[in-house]
């Protein structure tokens, strides 16, 4: 089909409410995306919602031995929990050793993130329904839930509805479970990147709420199965937690016999500088779902589930779905992580997110425009005064054929390919700092 003919094409048979390109998959280069219909270049600073790690084309994806297996894999779509490759088992391998971190030993596949938290809550709910004594597959539930916080992004799958609060076009109009919801005490930054909003009375009035609900001192709220938190809330808003909440989170766990469980979907997979953002805190949880740039969805858990003898990673059936997760996407991850070990990318992006945060700031200082200039590795924020002015800045941005993305009510996030070089990231802030001066302009007539 000519490039010309695709979005009309497209528009007759499904939604078409993504960005007016044509992605040419073949000259589309490192951080710049082609367009097939303008051969216009942009500048990639949203990695497909932060879910493509290493830019397009890499040179590492015509390896010989990649190509083949890739090759294999693509001519078939087997059932992996039911029939097993090579390929399955060298990704597994790869995967367990590079960026599961140790302590870790349990895994499960799934394709799409929302479905990979939701079975860390069902992980969480089947180890309470058996730690209460229930082992009786027809025994009554509905008493359990898992204790989730405002702004959280999950999903929009099931159960993942229930935990999921960001914009309400995501969840509205849905049948819902009415879960334990309680405050995000978040950091806010000033310019040198030191927290400066009181965030021991947020987090205490987060820890008074959390404390209610477990101590279920007013009966309602029954057994919380799972703590479940996104160690920095993407969609939310970029909301970054401090290590002493992330503490008292595993204190409640442990105390209260819950699984603390993590949602990495958009956070992991080495984007941060570290295989996983909870790394930078170290606080260990009992079981993370990963996504996104990972190609691959599912969870691990460490040895907690296993104070449960028959907990859902022994047992058959528990959590399953028809392919567990997809070969090809198996495949290519594996290439990835090789490329991300072999290139030393994580100590890369380090440098990349602290540079780009440097230039960030610097243009905040300038133009008195955004604030709060936050993140790490590849995954960056800043918040505007109101979402009116994100959004001009945002359009100011693609016009200058650079894509960025929203979060949270008026931030802007950044989340950038690994491979993304200096002079790639200051060609980003030249485009950003003149779209962050154009939007305010048009702010100001
Ligand atoms: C933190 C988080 N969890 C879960 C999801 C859901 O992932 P998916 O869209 O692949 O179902 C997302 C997607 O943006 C996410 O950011």
């Amino acid at each position: 089909m000519h490039p010309t003919e695709v979005l009309a094409n497209l528009a007759r048979h499904q939604l078409v409410d993504g960005y007016p390109l044509v992605v040419d998959l073949e000259q589309s280069k490192g951080c710049w995306i082609h367009d097939a219909v303008t051969n216009e270049q942009y500048l990639d600073a949203f990695t497909c919602f932060a879910s493509w790690p290493l830019g397009y084309n890499h040179p590492g994806f015509e390896d010989a031995s990649f190509v083949a297996s890739l090759e294999r894999a693509a001519k078939h779509n087997l059932s992996n929990s039911d029939v097993y490759t090579a390929e399955l088992a060298e990704f597994v391998d790869t995967f367990a050793t590079h960026v599961t971190p140790e302590g870790f030993s349990h895994h499960f596949w799934v394709a799409g993130g929302g479905l990979a938290v939701e079975n860390a809550m069902k992980t969480a709910f089947d180890w309470k329904a058996r730690r209460l004594g229930r082992s009786d597959y027809l025994a009554d539930c509905s008493d359990l839930s898992i204790l989730h916080f405002k702004q959280a992004f999950h999903g929009r799958t099931g159960y993942t509805m229930s935990v999921t609060n960001t914009l309400p076009d995501k969840v509205g109009l849905f049948p819902k479970f009415k879960w334990p919801r309680v405050h995000n005490p978040y950091c806010v930054f000033d310019l040198d990147g030191e927290v400066c909003n009181d965030i021991e009375a947020e987090e205490a009035r987060a820890c008074s709420e959390i404390e209610h609900v477990l101590r279920n001192d007013d009966g309602t709220h029954g057994h919380v199965a799972g703590i479940l938190i996104e160690p920095m809330q993407g969609e939310g808003g970029d909301n970054h937690f401090r290590p002493e909440f992330m503490r008292a989170l595993r204190g409640y766990a442990d105390e209260f016999d819950c699984l603390l469980c993590f949602d990495e979907v958009q956070t992991g997979f080495f984007g941060s500088g570290k295989p996983w953002i909870w790394q930078h805190a170290g606080v260990a949880p009992d079981v993370v779902a990963f996504g996104k740039k990972a190609q691959v969805c599912g969870i691990y858990a460490g040895s907690r589930v296993d104070e449960v003898e028959h907990n859902v990673f022994t047992t058959s059936s528990r959590i399953n779905s028809t392919w567990g997760g997809n070969l090809v996407d198996m495949v290519r991850s594996q290439r990835f992580i090789e490329l991300i070990i072999e290139g030393g990318l994580m100590a890369k992006v380090t440098a990349l997110g602290e540079h780009v945060k440097a230039g960030m700031r610097r243009i905040s200082r300038e133009t008195g425009q955004f604030t709060s200039v936050r993140g790490m590795g590849t995954i960056l924020a800043c918040t505007f005064d109101n979402a009116d002015r994100r959004n001009k800045v945002l359009k100011a941005l693609f016009e200058r054929k650079a894509i960025a993305l929203p979060c949270g009510v008026e931030s802007l996030r950044f989340r950038l390919p690994m491979i993304m070089t200096t002079s790639e990231a200051d060609e980003l802030l030249d485009r950003f700092e003149a779209s962050v001066k154009a939007a305010a302009a048009t702010a100001s007539v």
